[in-house]
């Protein structure tokens, strides 16, 4: 299985790899509410793919269906040549709201995906201080979600994922709800621990700079029922860091994926009218 051929003309500085997740014709609807239709992308072995849509058009519930957390009405997921079906061992997943347990310490936390994979407990009590320090939390394994600021919250919901060494990673907008200067940072921590440990990931987030930073394409959603409206390669040469914003190529993406969701508005816009 080859990874579309865009990324390859488009990028010759890293390596998607085998396309690790497929979906293929996926669609989805919660009783009579058709969310998508049609969805089909693959993501490499060593690749992020963020996914930008209008609010309401299913990102989420794209994420929890590749998850296998929710069944999909019609086509398939394919995760390393294995049909999702449900719950699917080596996937983990970053919620928006951090998703902590909030009567557990931090270390509790990140060891929980461990316990649920019934990893043995002298395991756990090596592996849970590595990724509590590769996220930055050093310190504060004792601590409750409650006595950290979100930014220090989402870090732990990272590390947590992480623990479980995910082949794929599903990140549902996980830094919407931290400020922008906490954003920014964890923004180039992710990349910094994908760079050491390079995963399949989808990204969703409603920021476009964000999805154009971090993606190596950019997957844009339209309205519903929703499908893809169009991919965008991005093809930034080079590790991305803090000099990548002020790059031109970098302002020519972000306005290529701006104007390619303002044309989806404008297009559903346009439908709306028509059916009035
Ligand atoms: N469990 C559910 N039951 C019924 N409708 C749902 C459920 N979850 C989400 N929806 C609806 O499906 C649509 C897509 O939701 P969601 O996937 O959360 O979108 P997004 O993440 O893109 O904002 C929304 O209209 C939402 O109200
Ligand atoms: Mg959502």
């Amino acid at each position: 299985m080859n990874a579309p051929s865009t990324i390859h003309k488009a990028s010759v500085q890293f390596s998607p790899g085998e396309a690790r997740i497929r979906v293929q014709n996926l669609g989805k609807r919660y009783g009579t509410l058709e969310v998508f239709r049609d969805v089909t992308f693959d993501v490499g072995a060593r690749e992020i793919v963020a996914v930008v849509g209008p609010s309401g058009c299913g990102k989420t519930t794209l994420l929890r269906c590749i998850d296998g957390l929710i069944s999909v009405d019609n086509g398939e997921i394919w995760v390393d040549h294995t049909r999702v079906t449900g719950p699917t061992p080596g996937m983990a997943m970053v919620f928006q709201h951090f998703g902590l347990f909030p009567w557990k310490t931090v270390a509790d936390n990140v060891a929980y995906g461990l316990r649920m994979a019934g990893t043995p407990k002298a395991e756990i009590a090596k592996r849970v201080p590595d990724f509590i320090k590769l996220v930055g939390l050093a310190g504060f394994e004792k601590a409750y979600p409650y006595q950290m600021s979100g930014g220090m919250q989402q870090r732990c919901g990272l590390a947590r994922a992480l623990a479980v060494e995910p082949n794929v990673l599903l990140m549902d907008e996980p830094f919407a709800a931290v400020d922008a200067q906490t954003r920014e940072i964890l923004q180039f921590e992710l990349l910094r621990i994908w760079q050491q440990r390079p995963t399949a990931m989808i990204f969703v987030t409603h920021s476009i700079e964000e999805a154009v930073l971090l993606g190596h394409r950019v997957v844009v959603l339209k309205g519903r029922p929703s499908s893809i409206y169009e991919t965008i390669a991005i093809d930034l040469p080079g590790q991305r860091t803090r000099e990548t914003l002020r790059e031109p190529r970098f302002a020519e993406l972000r306005e290529r994926v701006w104007s390619t969701l303002m044309s989806e508005a404008r297009a559903a816009e346009f439908v709306l009218e028509n059916q009035n």
